[in-house]
């Protein structure tokens, strides 16, 4: 299927791509930065899966953001939209097969650390996975890929440090800790929260980490972004929704896309 989906993608485009963003809830508005050379709906690559979460739109954007050749992919796939881990990693093979040495994962969390508050931008260093669920199960291990890997560098050191570097040249500033993935769709009871914060949890959210574990696998650079949209379940007052977590990413859009860009000036 990698294979269809790539020579459908060469036959509209057929330039390597240095850089890829996967945009997370809230992340959209860094499309209008990216100068389009060409756009593909998912639902028009063979074998790529479809997006069904309101405000993830399900296409990719090819093109440069200035002068560097930069993917979007704008809307990304869910385990808890019934998605296989091999499906929701899908879309990391393709831009590697794409020439994608380097890639940033968005998206949206809630905050276990009470030092951060809605709004705020999280640099993902670690991740704990308690989604269970890991896409190199059944990967038959190569002398180039091998899959008992290394998981202490996921998040790239140096992009990291990027990350840090741009966030002050934009006068954002950016907490850095440890994603904690659950498969969703629920958000997490008052319980689970206290847990995860006992095993050092800083953010919760329901994606990236499968991306972040099949780009590593594939020798990319890897950095995660979180944009905190609300706090965890039991340190909110309030009854969470996926509105709230829309209208805060909303509200926080020029923000997001203004580190990003800077970021990939940095690169
Ligand atoms: N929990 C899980 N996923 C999320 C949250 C949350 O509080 N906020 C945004 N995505």
């Amino acid at each position: 299927m990698i294979e269809k989906a790539i020579k459908y993608i060469k036959s509209i485009d057929d330039k390597t791509y240095d850089y890829a963003v996967v945009l997370g809830s809230g992340w959209d508005k860094v499309a209008e930065i990216l100068d389009v050379k060409y756009e593909i709906n998912y639902s028009d690559i063979p074998g790529y899966p479809t997006c069904s979460v309101q405000g993830h739109k399900g296409k990719m954007l090819l093109g440069e953001i200035d002068g560097k050749k930069v993917i979007l992919l704008m809307g990304r796939f869910h385990l808890y939209e019934g998605y296989t881990v091999e499906q929701v990693t899908f879309p990391i093979r393709v831009v590697h097969a794409l020439g994608v040495k380097t890639i940033i994962l968005t998206n949206a969390s809630g905050a276990i650390n009470k030092q951060f508050k809605p709004g705020d931008i999280m640099i993902i260093t670690d991740h704990i996975n308690f989604a269970y669920q890991n896409p190199l199960i059944g990967v038959k291990a190569t002398e180039e890929y091998p899959i008992f890997i290394d998981m202490s560098t996921t998040y790239t050191p140096t992009l990291i440090q990027l990350a840090e570097k741009a966030s002050k040249l934009n006068n954002t500033s950016c907490h850095k800790g440890v994603y904690l993935q659950t498969t969703g769709p629920t958000y997490e009871t008052p319980a689970e929260i206290q847990a995860f914060k006992a095993l050092g949890a800083d953010v919760v959210g329901m994606s990236t980490v499968p991306e972040a574990i099949l780009a590593h696998y594939l020798k990319m650079n890897v950095l995660g972004l979180a944009c905190i949209t609300n706090m965890a379940s039991g340190i909110s007052k309030t009854p969470l929704t996926h509105q709230e977590v829309l209208d805060i990413a909303n509200t926080n859009k020029q923000k997001l896309c203004d580190l990003l860009r800077s970021i990939i000036n940095l690169l």
